[in-house]
């Protein structure tokens, strides 16, 4: 059974949600979930209903491999506060050829897709290099496709450091908005990204107590670029490291970037809500 805990959040801002607005003031952005994964099979639907009360406002369900695409679409036709993110992860690609690529783009076009992604580079799983320069041909092509469909898109990038930027450098991706999920590089990589206009997601990792670079980062880049993400049901924050994480375990992330910066985790709370909204567009009237 799920506990309804509320993570001691004011009581005034649990009245203000509002059915028509995406994820209102004082609620919580989550950029980066995969509700779509089997490990929520036994309890998703009381787990997403209690989402509101517990001032989760908006989420976004990413995509990683094909069924988990179509898994993502129904999940945000079935749930009001759920947008999407289509895209085929690197470790994934073998699901993608051109069929599954015209399925993606003529899917990106409906109006609750909010990003591409996720796409990227994993050499940290994928040693073999000609399977890594795959992996840079469809991160191109899924990048193009953003381009094409003005969407953002939502990066992952492991142990790819240095080709993931050169790749991006190489087709100008200044020119498409988009946010480096679950940054896990150096302070001075994740300042070269906010230049490029991008923005850093981050996770449960930063409550880790040896995560130092990410600490570092999460305290000195700019706080309009930074991104509330859970990766759930991945990288659970202290102190519940190791278990199942949800979306529900976000105030831990964002207090945690407050005590970083000497700041309250409501700071933390609006500022990324506010950046999420502008990267994904989300105040366009036709989707409220
Ligand atoms: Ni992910």
């Amino acid at each position: 059974m799920l506990k309804n805990i509320q993570y001691g959040m004011p009581e005034h801002k649990l009245a203000c949600s509002d059915d028509k607005l995406v994820c209102p003031e004082g609620m919580i952005f989550e950029s980066h979930a995969h509700y779509d994964d089997k490990q929520f099979d036994p309890d998703r639907e009381e787990l997403l209903s209690s989402m509101k009360a517990n001032c989760i406002g908006t989420i976004i369900n990413v995509g990683s491999d094909f069924a988990s695409c179509k898994r993502t679409l129904e999940l945000m036709q079935k749930y009001a506060f759920i947008y999407g993110a289509l895209g085929i992860h690197p470790s994934d690609i073998a699901d993608l050829n051109e069929e599954v690529y015209e399925w993606l783009r003529s899917s990106a076009a409906l109006p609750k897709v909010a990003a591409i992604g996720e796409i990227g580079l994993d050499y940290y799983w994928e040693k073999d290099e000609e399977t890594q320069s795959r992996q840079r041909y469809w991160f191109c092509r899924q990048m193009e496709l953003a381009r094409e469909l003005s969407l953002p898109v939502i990066i992952h990038s492991r142990d790819a450091a240095e080709d993931t930027l050169k790749l991006m450098k190489g087709i100008h991706a200044e020119q498409i908005p988009g946010v480096i999920h679950c940054f896990s590089y150096s302070l001075e990589l994740a300042r070269e990204y906010v230049k490029m206009g991008y923005y850093i997601g981050i996770g449960g990792v930063v409550t880790f107590k040896n995560a130092k670079k990410l600490k570092e980062t999460a305290a000195c880049i700019p706080l309009d670029r930074i991104l509330l993400e859970t990766d759930c049901p991945y990288l659970s924050p202290e102190p519940n490291r190791g278990k199942r994480n949800s979306s529900l375990n976000l105030p831990y992330v964002a207090k945690e970037i407050a005590s970083l910066r000497g700041i309250t985790e409501e700071e933390v709370i609006e500022a990324t809500r506010e950046n999420a909204l502008r990267l994904f567009d989300l105040r366009r009237d036709h989707l409220t």
